[in-house]
């Protein structure tokens, strides 16, 4: 497929009101195949016509449209002509503006409810199931109670007479519910109509698509220049180098600085499958002497988490000055970073984690910025990472921080104590893939506690260091609850690391959730 179609022209644009679902619904409309951005509610109106979208969606939020200062619709999206999809508080929002009612002060309604179509139109016809009834996830408080002029009522739950409203001459929509959740059934159908037949978008954001759209984009952007890129063996990294490969090759430079406080093996996985594999121009910096040494004797968890963000820095920036003739400075920014950060200046986003970000190296040595991720969810990112040849494996690892195993190393960091756990820890994973439990959680790792405990090696007595397994599923990684792993396979893990790794009297496995525990241990 050759870069002969636009896949930014059918686009949808999300005015969102802050619910914590908006991003879900971004990702929804990507997966059908359209793309789509995410605009906060208050974002200049003028700009809508620019962006010139085929349709809008109002997105759920936590505000009441019956307080004065609510957020609302600005007047541009109803003056459009666009079609519209309001959902839950962009529905009611929708109504209100438009002339209807909106009524407060109901006992909020959080969970599944059946919702009954009572008008035939375009969104909702024919997904009833036998009881001729559609399955959905609601959460709200507010409920509409007067449809606007033009509109009539298409669906009714027990408690929510006004479950959908519609005005088919003006292919205008709102559903109460949230068709964005799996917990909705027929929701990704109901989207779907909404974003190709009633707004028409063509179905062109595919993960080849994308790819040869970003290939053309990079190369009218950096021309014959020089791009360097830290390459860390995470996705995002990884994901980018592979895509500047395919379209500047030998353009591009990547630095990976092996810390010392990585994976098993993983310094040796990261050169065989990017350089070997991808033929991407690696820079390997083995400096794990260097980390060791600025961290011995350190044993505060922020100390140590200061301690490797500066010499990465260090490191990085002195790799970097080798190099002539450097202009750009690529980055594996993703979409939500994007969302994010728009946020932050707004002061409505959340703080952003702290990265390996490489410091004042894009001033000092003049360089512009290169994302070519900037416009994708991380699923989008793995989807496009494996079209571009990258193994699947690599693709769908579990997150991994920073700082890498200076987390999982409580209190102070020494080599042995490193090697000790990338043993157990590559032990644990191994397990966890053999037995198909690996996909079912959402991070797992090893942790080694500096805390010796006694046990019986054959006759004589044991004074060894101790391993904690840890094991999560989460969305979000805000909240965890720790994985119900099998016995059995907690058995097997404990038994080879005992067996199999020299030092280790004791495997324990962690039961706390997040709150009020974190995921890593520090
Ligand atoms: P906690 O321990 O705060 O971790 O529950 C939440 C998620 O963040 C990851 N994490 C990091 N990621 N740099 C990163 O890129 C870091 O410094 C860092 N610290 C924690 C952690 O692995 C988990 O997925």
């Amino acid at each position: 497929m050759k870069h002969d179609v636009n896949i930014h022209t059918d686009k949808i644009l999300i005015l969102d009101f802050g619910a914590q679902y908006t991003q879900l619904i971004a990702r929804r409309v990507r997966e059908i195949g359209v793309y789509c951005e995410i605009w906060a509610w208050d974002h200049d109106p003028a700009e809508i016509a620019k962006f010139a979208p085929r349709g809008i969606i109002l997105s759920g939020g936590p505000e009441s449209t019956t307080e004065t200062a609510a957020p609302h619709a600005p007047q541009e999206a109803f003056d459009s002509k666009l079609p519209l999809l309001g959902i839950c508080y962009g529905m009611q929002t929708m109504a209100m503006q438009l002339g209807g009612a909106v009524e407060g002060g109901h006992a909020r309604e959080f969970g599944y409810a059946s919702v009954k179509p009572v008008a035939s139109n375009k969104l909702l016809d024919g997904l009833a199931g036998e009881k001729g009834e559609l399955d959905v996830w609601m959460s709200h408080g507010d409920r509409v109670t007067a449809v606007p002029p033009g509109y009539a009522v298409v669906a009714s739950t027990e408690s929510v007479p006004i479950a959908a409203i519609a005005n088919e001459a003006e292919r205008r929509y709102g559903v109460q519910f949230h068709p964005e959740v799996t917990h909705t059934k027929q929701g990704a159908e109901i989207l779907r109509r909404f974003v190709v037949d009633v707004c028409g978008c063509q179905t062109l954001w595919t993960p080849g698509r994308i790819i040869d759209d970003a290939i053309a984009r990079v190369r009218e952007q950096v021309g014959g220049d020089k791009v360097l890129l830290g390459l860390s063996g995470g996705v995002d990294s990884s994901v980018v180098a592979a895509l500047l490969e395919k379209a500047i090759g030998d353009q591009l430079t990547c630095v990976f600085v092996d810390t010392g406080l990585l994976r098993w093996h993983e310094g040796d996985q990261v050169m065989a499958t990017m350089a070997e594999h991808m033929g991407v121009n690696v820079i390997r910096v083995n400096a794990a002497d260097r980390f060791y040494a600025a961290l011995q004797g350190v044993d505060e968890p922020e100390a140590k988490r200061k301690i490797i963000g500066r010499t990465f820095i260090e490191v990085f920036d002195e790799e970097a000055h080798k190099l002539q003739g450097v202009k750009w400075l690529a980055q594996g920014t993703i979409y939500p970073d994007v969302i994010e950060s728009a946020g932050a200046k707004t002061g409505k986003a959340h703080v952003i984690k702290s990265h390996h970000n490489v410091g004042g190296l894009p001033e000092e040595m003049n360089l512009k910025l290169v994302e070519p991720l900037r416009e994708l969810f991380k699923d989008e990112v793995r989807r496009v990472g494996v079209e571009l040849g990258l193994p699947r494996e690599m693709v769908y690892r579990h997150p991994f921080p920073g700082p890498g195993l200076g987390v999982r190393v409580l209190g102070e960091i020494r080599r042995e104590y490193v090697e000790i756990l990338q043993q157990a820890d590559h032990v644990f994973i191994e397990e966890l893939r053999a037995s198909g439990w690996y996909d079912k959680t959402s991070q797992a790792f090893a942790v080694f506690l500096p805390v010796k405990s006694v046990g019986v090696v054959g006759d004589g007595r044991a004074y060894e260091w101790v391993i904690a397994l840890r094991a999560v599923e989460t969305i979000d990684f805000m909240t965890a609850h720790w994985s119900h792993l099998p016995y059995e396979l907690l058995a097997k893990v404990s038994s080879r690391i005992i067996n199999e790794i020299p030092n280790i009297s004791r495997v324990v496995y962690d039961v706390s959730g997040k709150p009020p525990a974190t995921i890593e241990w520090e």
